[in-house]
């Protein structure tokens, strides 16, 4: 039994491609998605449509992400008032012109955690985040794990959302992370998946780390305008392809701490691009 796991592909649908790719002649029996199908790169629609394809295939145990319940809640529509913050919302936007109604639907269908079950192995519960929440880290050696894996029922945990792979075991939780299809924080720009193997009824991680063509991938950033629709937020984006390891989250946090300082207030996604641009170049260099 060969259980394919991805997650936060976050459209990176090159990088999809490759994962996909290498799965050929490994024997797949099934998918599992973790969440994040959208988010900082271009065309949305292509990665999805994948995503509908391989369902028609192959048995796919499929998540809701946050990324998708961003877009859910319709954030990325016409707000004249934040015009001026294009490295804040631009990409929001971007997302919500290529999110159609038949996507939105999917989205709003999908769940946010599941019991997962293989005849003769170990139950698996599927999360973005935590099993409790899309938004939380799982983070080894966090002391709220023992809380977070005290209403958990099965053995295994898989999660996401943090975009680095983990192999823990932990309050007696075998807890697995694939790390990032489309934005790893420590892949060094390769896409990031696994294959559970499950064998002896017991489950047997397998990480992969694919290297795929990522120039190709920013010469489509550039191509669909994304350096012009969300300049400092692509930049960060483009950073990671080339194997950086600081997130949209670390330059966006350090972004408002220096908003509040020298303006009194910071309140999202109201961010000058004076103030990102001296973020960036803070975090990134
Ligand atoms: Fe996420």
């Amino acid at each position: 039994m060969n259980i394919a796991v991805l997650s936060d592909i976050h459209s990176n649908h090159t990088a999809l491609e490759a994962c996909l790719d290498s799965f050929k002649n490994k024997e797949i029996d099934a998918y599992i998605f973790l969440g994040d199908y959208i988010g900082e790169f271009p065309c949305p629609e292509r990665t999805l449509d994948k995503l509908y394809a391989l369902q028609k295939e192959i048995p796919c145990y499929i998540l809701r992400g946050n990324k998708e319940e961003y877009q859910m809640r319709g954030i990325g529509g016409e707000n004249p008032a934040w015009d001026p913050y294009p490295s804040t919302i631009g990409m929001i936007r971007y997302g919500f012109r290529h999110t159609r109604e038949t996507d939105l639907t999917y989205f709003e269908k999908l769940p946010t955690t599941m019991r997962v079950e293989f005849e003769g192995l170990p139950a698996l519960r599927i999360c973005h985040g935590s099993p409790r929440a899309v938004r939380e880290d799982i983070i080894p050696g966090n002391p709220v794990n023992e809380e977070i894996f005290a209403e958990v029922e099965e053995d295994y945990i898989l999660c996401g959302h943090t975009h680095r792979v983990v192999r823990e075991k932990e309050h007696g939780k075998t807890v697995l992370n694939p790390g990032s299809v489309g934005l790893s924080l420590d892949g060094s720009g390769c896409a990031q998946c696994m294959i559970l193997h499950g064998k002896d009824g017991a489950w047997e991680p397998e990480y992969l780390s694919i290297p795929y063509d990522t120039s190709k991938v920013i010469e489509e950033m550039k191509s669909e305008k994304l350096y012009e629709q969300a300049p400092y937020w692509t930049k960060v984006t483009e950073s990671l392809l080339k194997g950086g390891d600081r997130s949209h989250g670390v330059v966006l946090s350090r972004a408002m701490a220096l908003c509040e300082e020298q303006t009194g207030v910071c309140n999202w996604p109201e961010i000058p691009e004076s103030i990102w641009k001296q973020a960036y170049e803070e975090v990134i260099f």
